[in-house]
């Protein structure tokens, strides 16, 4: 027991990927993701520790019928997109002009900043040694969020559909889903933040269940899987996170349009338009 504590080899394994993926790291990349598991591991034992030493009752999470009444509580409704939306009792700020060839990084810089979090989750998905596709995914997970947030899965895959790798897509498109699913083996549990956003007694909707049903038996379910397996350690508002590490992997796997996003014809150009140009009024 060289942390002090029992690593679960299982669960450590399926953290990143299975048998297969650990089998193909190199011994210094196994050893690396050894340690950052041990890491969260024990942040999480020290949190539970707090947890239990304060004392703190179970939290009561809401029902689906106490968040529907919230509704009408609100000038704004909950799918609309964060670049929309100013923060509790704050106005909208001026936005800086996109470069005229705009780049995926220049959005990033300008208009999904802080994007901390899909950050944090292509950073755990690095230090996890995933494949360059699922840490592509883990980066660009959620960045849709800034247009649109109901269904994000799909917008956000439609986004950067005609620029990535498919497995990186797929992933993107159906990290929604199985958000919803639990995966012991692979090491996702359902989250509480859900029981938060959703309702405790919330029910997928049927698309949800059919495409859940779907991904079961295919062939890539892993990798929209690892992305929610990356996704649920990676919120926190401190750790400091930039893109620096992903620019090579963005360089490789991202087909950056000459024109620049948004300028070259592609299905998906408006998109990036809007993205561009939030306060435009038609
Ligand atoms: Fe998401
Ligand atoms: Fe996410």
């Amino acid at each position: 027991m060289p942390f002090g504590f029992e690593i679960d080899r299982r669960a450590f394994i399926a953290s990143l990927g299975g048998p297969a993926v650990v089998a193909a790291m190199s011994h210094e990349a196994r050893a690396d993701a050894l340690e950052h598991y041990a890491e969260t591991k024990l942040e999480e034992l020290a949190a539970q520790n707090q947890a239990a030493l304060a004392g703190q009752q179970a939290e009561k999470f809401p029902t689906v019928a106490e968040i529907q009444a919230q509704i009408a509580t609100r000038p704004t409704r909950r799918g609309a997109g964060s670049l929309f939306v100013a923060g509790r009792g704050e106005n909208v700020k001026i936005l800086e002009r996109l470069p005229e060839k705009p780049t995926l990084l220049d959005f990033f810089r300008l208009r999904f900043q802080p994007a901390n979090h899909v950050l944090q989750s292509a950073t755990r998905a690095l230090k996890t040694g995933m494949k360059e596709e699922v840490i592509l995914a883990c980066l660009l997970h959620d960045v849709v969020l800034n247009l649109i947030k109901p269904d994000h899965g799909w917008w956000g895959a439609q986004l950067v559909e005609p620029y990535v790798p498919e497995k990186t897509s797929f992933a993107i498109r159906y990290h929604q889903t199985l958000r919803f699913y639990a995966d012991e083996e692979a090491g996702y549990e359902y989250p509480d933040s859900y029981h938060r956003t959703f309702g405790v007694d919330y029910v997928p909707p049927p698309h949800i269940q059919a495409t859940y049903k779907m991904l079961k038996n295919h062939k890539w379910y892993m990798e929209p899987r690892m992305v929610t397996v990356n996704d649920l350690y990676s919120f926190d508002p401190k750790a400091v996170v930039t893109i620096d590490p992903f620019v090579d992997i963005i360089g490789r796997h991202f087909k950056q349009p000459k024109e620049g996003l948004g300028n070259d014809n592609s299905p998906v150009a408006h998109m990036w338009r809007t993205l561009a140009n939030p306060d435009n009024p038609l």
